[in-house]
């Protein structure tokens, strides 16, 4: 399948209906939400692995998610739920304040020009959100490849100054599969991640 590798998200501006999240997950379980699934790896592995958590999972390229959703179709994964569209907009619009227990943002797209810095998914006013939508002492899982960027993220997220730096290696090392860390693996790149906590 060949895509655009990046969308730019300041023009994507549609916005979301309500979604009746208590009707697609009637159990009453962890809530947790994946900004830009990609070829949607993590999200298939990781509802597989915890049966006793719902993931939300959203990717703003349309194509990707058609793909995904058709590959997923016969997994019998009750606890997967796959959106198309921006995940900004999404948590805004469709997700109540306090109703995520995690949220995570894997290598999010790097942007890597100076001039396109202020694309980067992680803003502060994003991260803000982020913070509104998680629950007490709900967490906030990241990683990247890229070291100018996890700078620039770890500076936002100190800057914010309501999340702590909190472990949980046995996550990286069972359930932190992704597509993009499986190609960065091969190339022998560096890998940058952590898990912050929502400070009640
Ligand atoms: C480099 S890929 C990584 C995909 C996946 N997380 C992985 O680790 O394999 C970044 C993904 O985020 C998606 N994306 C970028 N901005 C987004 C946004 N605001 N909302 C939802 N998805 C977004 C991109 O389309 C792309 O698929």
């Amino acid at each position: 399948m060949r895509v655009r590798t990046h969308v730019n998200p300041f023009t994507y501006i549609e916005r979301m209906e309500k979604i009746a999240y208590e009707k697609i997950f009637p159990d009453n379980k962890f809530l947790d939400f994946e900004i830009g699934f990609g070829r949607g790896v993590f999200a298939k592995n990781y509802a597989k692995f915890n049966p006793d958590r719902n993931l939300i999972a959203i990717e703003i390229r349309k194509p990707v998610v058609k793909y995904v959703k058709e590959e997923l179709k016969d997994a019998g994964l009750k606890n997967l739920y796959l959106l198309h569209g921006k995940a900004e907009i999404c948590l805004e619009d469709t997700l109540a304040d306090a109703s995520l227990d995690r949220v995570f943002l894997f290598h999010p797209d790097p942007w890597l020009k100076l001039r396109h810095h202020k694309r980067r998914v992680l803003q502060h006013n994003f991260l803000d959100l982020i913070f509104r939508k998680l629950k007490a002492g709900g967490r906030l899982y990241l990683s990247t490849d890229v070291e100018n960027l996890w700078q620039n993220m770890s500076k936002t997220i100190k800057i914010h100054g309501e999340f702590m730096k909190v472990e949980d290696q046995e996550f990286w090392q069972e359930q932190y599969i992704t597509y993009w860390h499986e190609y960065s693996k091969r190339s022998e790149r560096p890998l940058f991640y952590a898990v912050f906590k929502k400070q009640s």
